[in-house]
């Protein structure tokens, strides 16, 4: 299949990386064209990888990755094109994270990033996912020694479901993988950033990862 991944930071590399290392096709998109972490990335990655402007990415891909720094994603998506997301899975992974003050969310409590796409976008088929892990644990799932649970929320049934079979080629385990229900559920998943930060700061080190155990 054919990603478009609207981002170049860590999150953007990893998703597009792994997608082309799996078969697909992925085109990083950034503001411009050209963005030099997009051609380094391109010239890793190799066949399959490509890269151009948000729009460019959009475009190009049969489903659409957010991965862009979520205090602008809105800014992002609407450069990619209200056109080019049409009828699309668009796979949310961004947190809200205030520029200046990177404990502060933008956005949460009666509301979300999440939320705020799906109303940018209505025809946008909107899938809250990964947003509550280190890049790296994203795709590959399996570096903890140990399993985990991934989340998803979105209020499109067939696009969760394509999502789920996503994560399960980047190594998820179906039964580790938790439908929180609609897309207001992103509130709960973007919040978690705040303790996130936290477990990091005590543990020192951002390789961890939620496991629900129950009876
Ligand atoms: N890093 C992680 O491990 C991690 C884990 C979970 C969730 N997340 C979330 O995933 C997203 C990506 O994180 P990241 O660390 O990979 O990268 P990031 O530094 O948060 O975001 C980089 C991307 O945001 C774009 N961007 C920055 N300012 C912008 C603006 N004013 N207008 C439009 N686009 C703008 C950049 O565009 P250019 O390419 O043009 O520079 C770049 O493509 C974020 O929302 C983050 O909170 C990250």
């Amino acid at each position: 299949m054919r990603f478009g991944v609207l981002g170049t930071g860590m999150v953007g590399r990893a998703i597009a990386g792994k997608l082309v290392a799996i078969g697909h096709e992925a085109r990083m998109g950034s503001r411009e064209a050209g963005n030099e972490k997009a051609l380094a990335w391109v010239a890793e990655a190799g066949e399959g990888a490509s890269e151009g402007s948000f729009a460019d990415a959009a475009g190009f891909g049969e489903v659409v990755v957010n991965a862009t720094a979520g205090a602008h994603s809105l800014e992002a998506l609407e450069a990619a094109g209200a056109k080019n997301l049409r009828g699309k899975v668009l796979i949310d992974i961004g947190n809200a994270m205030a520029d200046t003050q990177p404990t502060t969310l933008t956005v949460a409590n009666t509301d979300s990033l999440g939320e705020q796409i799906q109303r940018a976008f209505p025809e946008a088929r909107v899938v809250k996912t990964l947003n509550t892990m280190n890049a790296g644990l994203m795709v590959a799932p399996d570096s903890l020694g140990e399993t985990t649970n991934a989340f998803l929320c979105g209020d499109d049934a067939g696009a969760k479901a394509q999502v789920t079979e996503l994560l399960e080629t980047f190594g998820w385990l179906s039964g580790d993988i938790i439908d929180l229900g609609d897309i207001t559920a992103a509130r709960g998943m973007e919040m978690y950033l705040m303790l996130w930060l936290k477990l990091m700061g005590a543990t020192g080190t951002a390789q961890f990862n939620i496991r629900i155990v129950k009876d």
